[in-house]
């Protein structure tokens, strides 16, 4: 990201940027020219702003803009009203969206620089600095392009090279801090989005850990990458019959970040399939088409455990992922298959496309004996959770309410949908076997619980959090912060979570 921000101490009509964008209030009886930086914009336009306003019905609600040229009668050309909604309920995550989108208009203007103006319901108080800094990571993120495949001629190169946030009042202390855990965001995400973006011939397990590595050594991370020979010793019998269809070579990654002063010990599994083909129970070309996501929770943890040592947070952070293609061959795994656990229960397989709960099964036994306070894995797992939440939200299943809640709450405030699905007891009938401790699906209803369910068996007591993100991970379309592809999804809601249990 070339793009440079900053915050700005000038007054709204000071701005000399290309392209000055104002998030607006739901004004009183809808009036958004109440006495303030809007009025005073108005005056220096002659009047013109609020009869155009009132012209196109603009009252700033939520999602509304108003895009219009200036004619040369302020410095800057653009002028971009944005809709926050009732002050009331204004939230500072409400502005990734929408610097995010600010930034994609300037970038469709061809502006080379942007100001964007607080709205006056965060511009002072505590929430301003969240604000600050939910702002600075949309606008980061906002212009995330994945174009490197393109000819030079077909890349519509961003023009923004400055971008300054106005109106958010704090000391320069604070304002400095949240920009900085901003950029680290904004970083990470990207990160995962790129790794995510990677076509799977590109992202195989050799290369993921290869990624992997380069993040160690360039921060206080230490890394072991297990190949298929270890992976054996360490009896991971579920995650290698999954390898066992691929000619690519399995790879499971452990990387440890861990302070002097750690208050927690925390563990991150992400699934880590870089092409899920459906093995022997083959996907349609549908449901194939997208597949290179399936590695999404694996760079999720990859990429914020950088993130966490680049901050140097007082939590000990392990991210393990177990990497591999799911792929039908004459090696593949096959429907009936029994195999053992490196927990040593049995799995007998009936769908050889619920393959990321038996790599995560082996990868959680591996986190548990590292004795964590709490354990989390983020998995592109289940169809059936994005028929039940939808594309955009996050299901989160876990062993501890406290914890779950703690999570969720976390969610919010990095401005990710995330909502609780249970984890009901009696579905656990639908995964026994006649010939193993358990089978490896359940029946057609209740798909994603009965994946939560499967991995809760292998986690007993320890607090534990799963995140199906198989929605999230990616999306169809550009919009707000977010560009079609990968989302980077689950980075901010783990950094936001670690910051706050660091700070107790
Ligand atoms: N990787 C898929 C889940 C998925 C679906 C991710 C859509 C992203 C978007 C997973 O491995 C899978 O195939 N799950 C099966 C489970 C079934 C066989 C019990 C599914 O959801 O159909
Ligand atoms: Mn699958
Ligand atoms: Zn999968």
């Amino acid at each position: 990201m070339t793009v440079q921000i900053s915050r700005s101490k000038r007054l709204i009509l000071e701005n000399t940027a290309s392209c000055l964008a104002v998030a607006c209030d739901e004004g009183e009886a809808g009036d958004v020219f109440a006495p303030g930086p809007l009025s005073d914009l108005d005056a220096a336009l002659g009047g013109e702003l609020r009869k155009l306003a009132t012209a196109e019905k603009f009252k700033g609600k939520k999602g509304q803009t108003l895009s219009l040229t200036t004619l040369g009668k302020i410095p800057s050309q653009r002028l971009l009203l944005l809709g926050v909604g009732p002050r009331a309920d204004v939230l500072a995550h409400d502005l990734r969206a929408l610097a995010g989108r600010a930034v994609k208009s300037a970038n469709g203007f061809g502006c080379p620089s942007l100001a964007l103006v607080a709205p006056t319901s965060l511009s002072t108080g505590a929430n301003a600095m969240d604000g600050l800094q939910a702002a600075a990571e949309g606008a980061l993120l906002g212009g995330y392009r994945f174009d490197k495949y393109l000819a030079e001629d077909k890349r519509t190169a961003a023009t923004l090279a400055q971008i300054d946030l106005v109106g958010f009042e704090g000391d320069d202390a604070a304002s400095e801090a949240a920009l900085a855990r901003a950029r680290n965001t904004a970083t990470a995400v990207a990160r995962a989005r790129d790794l995510v973006n990677e076509p799977a011939v590109a992202m195989t397990p050799t290369i993921l850990a290869n990624v992997a590595e380069g993040l160690a050594k360039a921060a206080a991370i230490d890394i072991t990458v297990l190949g298929l020979e270890e992976c054996r010793k360490e009896n991971m019998g579920l995650f290698l019959a999954v390898a066992q269809g691929s000619a690519e070579p399995p790879r499971f990654i452990h990387m440890a970040y861990k302070p002097a002063n750690a208050k927690k010990r925390i563990v991150l599994v992400g699934k880590g399939v870089t092409f899920d083909s459906g093995g022997l129970s083959l996907k349609p070309n549908e449901g194939m088409l997208d597949m290179k996501v399936d590695m999404a929770g694996s760079a999720a943890v990859i990429s914020a455990i950088a993130a966490v040592a680049a901050e140097k947070l007082p939590i000990e952070v392990h991210a393990l992922a177990a990497c591999t293609e799911n792929m039908p061959s004459g090696t593949a795994y096959r429907l009936g298959d029994v195999l053992r656990s490196k927990a040593g229960k049995t799995v007998e397989i009936n769908n050889t496309d619920a393959e990321g709960r038996l790599t995560l099964a082996d990868a959680i036994t591996y986190g548990l004996a590292l004795k964590p306070d709490q354990i989390f894995d983020f998995a592109t797992l289940t169809g059936a959770c994005v028929v039940a939440l939808g594309p955009h939200i996050a299901g989160v299943m876990s062993n501890n309410k406290p914890l779950a809640d703690a999570w969720l709450d976390a969610a919010k405030a990095a401005g990710e949908e995330m909502w609780p699905l249970p984890l009901p007891e009696r579905l656990t009938d639908m995964l026994r076997s006649e010939v193993a401790d358990m089978r490896n699906t359940g029946e057609r209803w209740g798909g994603a619980l009965t994946a939560g369910l499967f991995l809760k068996t292998f986690v007993g007591d320890t607090p534990w959090v799963h995140v199906d993100i198989a929605g999230p991970a990616t999306a169809d379309k550009d919009a707000g912060h977010t560009s079609k592809g990968g989302t980077g999804f689950a980075v901010s809601t783990i950094l936001t979570y670690l910051r706050r249990i660091a700070s107790v």
